[in-house]
């Protein structure tokens, strides 16, 4: 590691940050597979693009998603869903890169959570002004597993509350390479993302892509 990232990493923190009990913060865990990463999310999205879903209220998230693996998450005016075919597309979803699915294995070990194995990654993309409202992540049909959450580009804010909606919420500043886990007795936290600030990422752009892994079905 060089000076200059050590010293990167600690202006933003210790390495590993307890966000409540079964949730933890794992500073530039991301970092070395940063190019590849990036690489894999281009091929993803050239077969199934980022689009920006209606809830089943009829509002459009400001959030442009798509996803990758077995199953995908989806949201129209008949609800949420995981659903193994892209809707955009009739497709499969793309396949679950190999890179993907042990950067979440090995990020859930780290976080207390071993034999975590994803059957579905959300890809979601913020421009400046998105932001996701807080929220449960609860269509998973076993919430035993944790989930898995990777930021590249832009930096956020991300907010992480409790059990209840009504819960005190804390924020906490993600960069690139950063990754949460939740799982356990936080797995059912309330969490969102508060209206990104515009900027300009290295490799980005005016960009954050944010990588959900979760075990669906
Ligand atoms: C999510 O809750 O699905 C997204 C979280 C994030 O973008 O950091
Ligand atoms: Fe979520």
């Amino acid at each position: 590691m060089t000076a200059d990232l050590f010293d990167g990493l600690e202006a933003a923190g210790p390495a590993r940050e307890a966000l409540a009990p079964g949730a933890v913060l794992l500073r530039g865990f991301a970092w070395p597979q940063q190019a590849e990463l990036l690489a894999a999310i281009d091929t993803i999205t050239a077969q199934a693009s980022f689009r920006r879903m209606v809830t089943p209220g009829g509002h459009q998230m400001s959030v442009a998603m798509t996803n990758c693996g077995p199953v995908g998450w989806v949201t129209d005016r008949g609800g949420y869903r995981y659903d193994p075919i892209d809707p955009q597309s009739g497709q499969p979803w793309p396949a679950m890169p190999e890179l993907f699915r042990e950067l979440a294995e090995t990020a859930a070990r780290e976080a207390g959570f071993a034999g975590f194995a994803p059957d579905a990654c959300l890809i979601n993309r913020y421009e400046p002004g998105a932001k996701m409202s807080l929220h449960q992540d609860r269509d998973e049909r076993d919430v035993g597993a944790p989930i898995v959450s990777v930021s590249l580009g832009l930096p956020a804010t991300f907010l992480f509350g409790g059990l209840k909606r009504t819960d005190k919420t804390q924020r906490y500043r993600l960069v690139h390479g950063d990754v949460v886990v939740w799982g356990g007795p936080a797995r059912l936290a309330f969490h969102g993302v508060a209206s990104l600030a515009d900027g300009e990422h290295a490799l980005l752009g005016r960009r954050r892509i944010n990588l959900t892994f979760r075990r669906a079905r």
